[in-house]
């Protein structure tokens, strides 16, 4: 049922608030307010000035507070603050609905169906000047973002201070990490109570006590700055913009939008992951058909680094050798990959590259690697390689080669490239105002912009980025689909040297917090026992396998040593077969933190995959198989923890068996402590009647 919900009333906003008292209303001057619901009327916002003219909303689900009366707002450097004496108006508000493609992803075709709010604040006084909010209200989220007019008395627009807050009404627990720190996006996920958040990186979800599922993140951040929580009291949070390299963390000429702030909200933990929300506040794509970019699986010259069998550097451990890369192509021909990700190959790596990066050279290789040779050979074969650039940080010095190390890759016919932003506690460089270096946050406004040059430049040359240490994902793979992926969180690697490690609960966290922002190339795959981490690999080899499935990433790596794939053949199967472009997501089951079952269906045939992982504590949980096409037989080819499968101790121990399963059939997955299950249903013939 579609209901229309539009109201301006001339009640204080306060009223609007079910949370409130009456006596707390009736306190508040008269002034007007203005509300909407989304499409089935689920959620709606208020939103109104207070009696000193202060903007501020308010979110309820199905009539409940959410989200408490939270300012809106901002401190301009050079200007007065734009905070209070404002009017309100608005527009009735619009619907909108239709469905899109994504040219890859985990689910084909995306319904955006909203209903659009806008609010129009107009200063009562002095400059007079004018912002629009508009709000999207989707049944499972909320976006809205600022729209800067254009106007005489606002023309360049400092922003010191983003005034925006998030005012949790209920109490609960939060899953987070620390903003503002200098291992950037690369922390343990803390689990605490609300209150217990400090300055939080989003996405930052929260389960109330009376388990209503908050998402707080952003969509389609472009040149502006980054935006982190500080929980100022109780479940108040506000806007923390990374700070740029002048006193305004984003500098912008009117008229301008901010990037949209985000709420997802969910009765589910899994329905957070089935939301689309940040895609579809997201502008439709603008390069086009982008079918040179296709999702792959792919292996690399990467984990013998990280285990120092092999070095970056030149010299006698070094590993992009030109015989290295063969073996590697023969490996991924052999097996069906689709690339070969080549680490070290250009010269920089020598001295300290860790946050310098000075001395790369994104189009010269060193003299041991052949890049013309194996660039044939890697055609020959019909494999890609994998481009890499390692910055050090230095998006500076990156910048100045953009076009020539692109064209170098589209004139070898490479259409990926994994960048790197390794950087020391200084931060990332960037140009400065006078054009000389400086140093800049990851997340802030300079290295946005360097981000998105980056990646328009790739696009000219048909090159698709994986970025590491990157900017947080805001969903503009929908409107730049060459951003196939990027780190952002401890990936796979914090197992080979990580103190500590991943801990068993890592991926069970990652689902629910940094993996709503999108894509991760967290290189699963890793059978392995030998690591320099004390933690080791903490999960078992049916949860490695159980990866590829759970945490979707258009470029999946198989990412351990080829010893180890050519000595467990079985397992390795798995990784061979399973595919990496979806038509369908579906979350079964799942809390933050313990555990979750993701289906997927491939989007080039019928076979449907479902993936489930637990953290430390062993679990069986039952899987319906509901998803299945009715009419039909399957072959599920199960790969699941064996009896002793343990993460501190077997954690090779897996049972590989098959048998037939139809839609009708529920199945019951018994998980071992860090363990999984990978399943692979292939179509036989017609279900029997
Ligand atoms: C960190 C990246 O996450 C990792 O994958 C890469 O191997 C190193 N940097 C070197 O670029
Ligand atoms: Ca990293």
């Amino acid at each position: 049922m579609l209901t229309r919900r539009f109201l301006i009333t001339t009640t204080a906003l306060m009223a609007a608030a079910p949370a409130m008292a009456p006596g707390m209303a009736r306190a508040q001057a008269a002034a007007p307010s203005v509300t909407a619901s989304s499409p089935d009327g689920v959620l709606s916002v208020q939103v109104g000035v207070n009696g000193e003219g202060r903007p501020e909303y308010s979110v309820t689900r199905l009539g409940r507070p959410v989200i408490a009366p939270s300012r809106l707002g901002f401190i301009l450097t050079d200007g007065p603050k734009l905070e209070r004496n404002f009017t309100v108006s608005a527009e009735a508000p619009t619907q909108h609905d239709d469905t899109w493609e994504q040219p890859w992803g985990e689910q084909r075709f995306i319904r955006n169906r909203y209903t659009q709010l806008r609010v129009r604040l107009t200063e009562r006084n002095g400059l007079q000047r004018r912002l629009d909010v508009v709000f999207r209200l989707y049944d499972d989220g909320i976006g809205f973002r600022y729209e800067f007019p254009e106007q005489p008395g606002l023309t360049t627009v400092r922003i010191g201070d983003e005034l925006t807050e998030f005012a949790v009404v209920e109490p609960g627990t939060a899953w987070w990490i620390p903003a503002f720190e200098w291992n950037r996006e690369e922390y343990l996920y803390n689990r605490t109570r609300i209150d217990g958040v400090g300055v939080a990186q989003t996405p930052l979800t929260v389960r109330t006590d009376n388990g209503l599922h908050v998402s707080l993140h952003e969509a389609a951040c472009v040149d502006y700055a980054g935006m982190n929580l500080r929980r100022v009291e109780g479940g108040r949070f506000k806007a923390a913009l990374t700070p740029g390299l002048t006193n305004a963390a984003v500098e912008r000429t009117a008229p301008f939008s901010t990037p949209w702030r985000t709420l997802q909200i969910a009765d589910r933990a899994g329905d957070l992951v089935e939301s689309h929300l940040i895609l579809n506040l997201n502008e439709a794509n603008v390069l086009g058909d982008v079918s040179w970019f296709k999702p792959m699986k792919y292996i690399g010259i990467w984990w013998e680094m990280h285990l120092e069998l092999k070095s970056w550097n030149s010299g006698p451990k070094h590993g992009a050798t030109t015989e290295n890369a063969i073996k590697h192509i023969d490996f991924a021909a052999k097996h069906g990959f689709g690339g070969v990700l080549i680490e070290g190959w250009n010269v920089g790596w020598d001295g300290d590259w860790f946050g310098t990066g000075w001395d790369y050279s994104f189009t010269q290789a060193y003299p041991d690697f052949d890049i013309e040779r194996v660039a044939a050979y890697a055609r020959q074969k019909g494999v890609e390689i994998i481009g890499h650039h390692e910055t050090g940080g230095n998006a500076y010095h990156y910048d100045k080669q953009l076009d020539p190390a692109f064209a170098q890759m589209q004139r070898f016919g490479w259409h990926s490239v994994k960048t790197g932003y390794v950087a020391d506690a200084g931060g990332a460089r960037v140009a400065g105002p006078d054009g000389q270096p400086r140093l800049a946050w990851h997340e802030s406004q300079p290295m946005v912009q360097h981000h998105m040059r980056v990646v328009e430049t790739a696009a000219k040359y048909q090159v698709a980025v994986n970025a590491h240490e990157p900017f947080k994902d805001t969903g503009l793979r929908r409107t730049y689909p060459n951003m196939i992926s990027r780190e952002g969180a401890r990936g796979m690697e914090f197992s080979a040297w990580g103190q500590p490690g991943n801990p068993p609960e890592h991926e069970a966290n990652l689902v629910f917090t940094r993996l709503l922002a999108g894509p991760m190339d967290y290189t699963p795959g890793i059978f392995g026992m030998q690591t320099r981490s004390p933690d080791g690999v903490a999960t078992t080899w049916a949860k490695q396998l159980a990866l590829y499935v759970v945490i979707y990433n258009p470029i999946q790596m198989a990412a351990d040593l080829l010893e180890n794939y050519e000595a467990n053949p079985a397992p390795f199967q798995f990784i061979k077969d399973v595919p990496v472009d979806w038509a369908e997501t579906r979350v079964l089951d799942g809390e933050i933190g313990d555990y979750i079952v993701t289906a997927r269906k491939d989007r080039n045939s019928d076979i449907w995959c479902l993936g489930a992982v637990t953290d430390e504590e062993p679990r069986v949980l039952s899987a319906h198989l509901g998803f299945l096409d009715a009419g039909r037989r399957y072959r599920a080819e199960i790969y699941r923890d064996g009896p002793e499968a343990d993460w501190r101790g077997k954690r090779e121990d897996i049972v590989i068996e098959q048998r037939e399963v139809t839609a009708a059939d529920t199945l019951s997955l018994r998980l071992a402590p860090g363990g999984g299950q990978a399943i692979r249903f292939v179509p036989i013939g017609r279900a029997r009647r």
